[in-house]
Formats: structure tokens, sequence, C-alpha cells
């Protein structure tokens, strides 16, 4: 039975603040890391949005929004989250920096914490096995526990399991996706899992559509939309996600599955060397610096 009265997360991004707001929406403690102040401050001015918007909604009472505002802490330091009960790790998608961060994990949490990546793209394995080397026996406290942007929105948790994960891990991680309302599916260590395997060959095909003159984006975002259901077309997404996560992304299906098939498209390659990567940056199959019409 998982014992979890506050959760560490790590990093104050749009994936790292959204599980925040999301466990201190119910009823979790949580301690927010982030170095950098400036994230941090946006992150909690977007709580605040967020959590009016819920107010103004009617979906949630005023002290119930301010409470959950209450629950987070806004911190700089990693060690003060030593003493969470589970961590969720959000920062950059980098395999050394997420190594470093687990290895200083291993060492300093409890030995009963679960230690949780929000990875999209990065082997658990060989997270776990940094957390391994830190400290005997952490490994099997190592899992990935993949959420969906946005979080407060999305469903769906993708639980993955290293090949050192414990069953004691997978299930103290599904039961606690449940306790955040979201619906954990279970999937194994191969690159992409499934959510990235699957989704990212076909953001990839809506480029070589577009480079190849198939259609205009809007066309086949259109097309997509109203002929799959999708809420967002494949171009508009990827925009969404980041041309340079969406191009990483696919990089790690080559290597990792060790087929060119999955070689990013040039064009989508070409975008995000202009620098153009999407909603963050204002631009990127579409220009977003234009107020809507
Ligand atoms: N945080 C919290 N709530 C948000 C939000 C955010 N960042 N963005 C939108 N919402 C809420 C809005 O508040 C709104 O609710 P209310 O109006 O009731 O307050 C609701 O979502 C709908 O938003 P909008 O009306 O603005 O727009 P929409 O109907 O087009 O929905 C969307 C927006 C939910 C993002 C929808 O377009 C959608 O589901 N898109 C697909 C998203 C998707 O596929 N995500 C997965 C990306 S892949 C990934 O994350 C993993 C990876 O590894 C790459």
């Amino acid at each position: 039975m998982l014992n979890v009265k506050t959760i560490g997360v790590i990093g104050a991004g749009q994936m790292g603040g959204g599980i925040a707001l999301v466990a201190a929406s119910n009823k979790f403690n949580v301690v927010l890391c982030e170095k950098s102040a400036d994230q941090l401050h946006k992150c909690e001015a977007d709580h605040k949005k967020r959590l009016g918007r819920e107010v103004e909604k009617q979906r949630m009472q005023q002290a119930d929004a301010d409470a959950a505002l209450k629950r987070i802490k806004y911190v700089q330091a990693m060690d003060l989250i030593r003493d969470c009960d589970f961590v969720v790790e959000a920062v950059v998608e980098s395999s050394q920096v997420k190594r470093d961060i687990f290895a200083g994990l291993a060492r300093m949490m409890r030995e009963e914490v679960i230690l949780a990546t929000n990875t999209s793209s990065i082997s658990i394995t060989e997270i776990a096995a940094a957390a391994e080397v830190a400290h005997k026996g952490a490994g099997q406290r190592v899992i990935g526990m993949h959420f969906f942007n946005p979080v407060p929105v999305m469903k769906l948790v993708e639980v993955i399991k290293g090949l050192q994960t414990s069953e004691a891990t997978t299930s103290g991680t599904i039961e606690l996706a449940k306790l955040l309302g979201k619906t954990p599916v279970p999937a194994n260590d191969r690159a992409g899992f499934v959510s990235n395997r699957v989704l990212m060959p076909l953001i990839n095909e809506a480029f070589y559509a577009w480079m190849e003159g198939v259609a205009e984006p809007a066309h086949i975002d259109e097309i997509m939309k109203l002929g799959c259901n999708f809420p967002m077309g494949p171009l508009r997404l990827a925009d969404f996600i980041g041309l340079d996560t969406c191009e990483h992304i696919m990089n790690v299906l080559a290597d990792g599955l060790n087929n060119d098939r999955y070689r990013a498209c040039p064009l989508l390659r070409q975008l995000v060397a202009a620098g153009r990567l999407g909603d963050k940056s204002g631009r990127g199959v579409f220009d977003y610096t234009q107020p809507a019409k």
C-alpha cells in the first residue's frame, strides 16, 4: 500500500509544472524544484491562472484552489526534496542530465522512495543503471511515468518498466497515477515506448506529405482532424510538442530500433535548424506571432 503525502517534482517546465498542479489539486503536498528562478516564477503565475480558471468555470471552490496553491512549495535547491515520499523528474530530455539527477536521488532519498522519470524517449534501463551505480538497490525503484501535454487535461500516464524495475515500484506507480486521476497503461522499455513509437512516425509522415506537395500544411491538418477525429492536426500537434522534440524522438527511434525508416524528415530538420521550433519560439509549421483571425 502506497504511503505518499508529499511528491517531489523536478523541473518546472510545461510538464513538471502540470504534474505539480495535478498533484496539488489531488491533495498531495508538492515540492517543485527548478534551478531557474525565472522559470519558477513563471510556473507559479501559471498555476495561479489555471486555478483561477477552474474557480471561474465553477469546477473548484475558491478555498480549494487557495489550498491547492498552498500545498506547492517552489524551491531552487534539489536537496529540499530530500523528505518527499515519491519523486517525478521532468527536466530536459538529455540522458546525461537525467542520469546525473537519478544518481543524486539514489544517494539522497530514503530507500523506499520510488524515483520516476517523465522521459518521453530516454531508456529507463539506462537511467536506472546510473541510480544503481550511485546506490546499490536504487535501480529497482526507477520507473518511467510518462505524462502527456497538457497534463491537467490528458488522462494517460504511460508506465514504463526498465529491466531492473521491481513489481513493487510498478504497482506503486500505477496506484499513484490513479490517485492523480489518471489512467495508467503499462509499456516496456523500447525506443519511444508505445506513444511515441506510434505518434512520431505519423507526425513525420505529415512533414513528408507537406514536403512532397501532397497538400499544404493547413489542409493536411484539416484532413486528419475531420477525417480521423484528431483534436489537433499532426502538424499543429508537432508545433505544440516542439519540432526539436519531434526531431529528437525520431533520432531516438532510428538509433534505438536501428532502422532508417524512422529518420526525421529533411523538412522537419530544416525548420529546427532555422529555429522554427513551434509554439515555444512563436513559429514552427505555423506562425503564432500574428493575432488569431
Ligand atoms: N493546462 C490546463 N488546461 C488546459 C491547457 C493547459 N496547458 N490547455 C488547454 N487546457 C484546457 C482548457 O482550459 C480548456 O478547458 P476549459 O475551456 O473548460 O477551461 C480545455 O483544455 C480545452 O482547451 P481549448 O478550448 O483552449 O482548446 P481545445 O478544445 O482545442 O483543446 C487541447 C486543447 C486539450 C490541447 C486539445 O487540442 C488536444 O487534446 N490536443 C491534443 C493534445 C495531445 O495530443 N497531446 C499529447 C502530445 S504528445 C505528448 O505530450 C507526449 C510526448 O512524449 C511528446
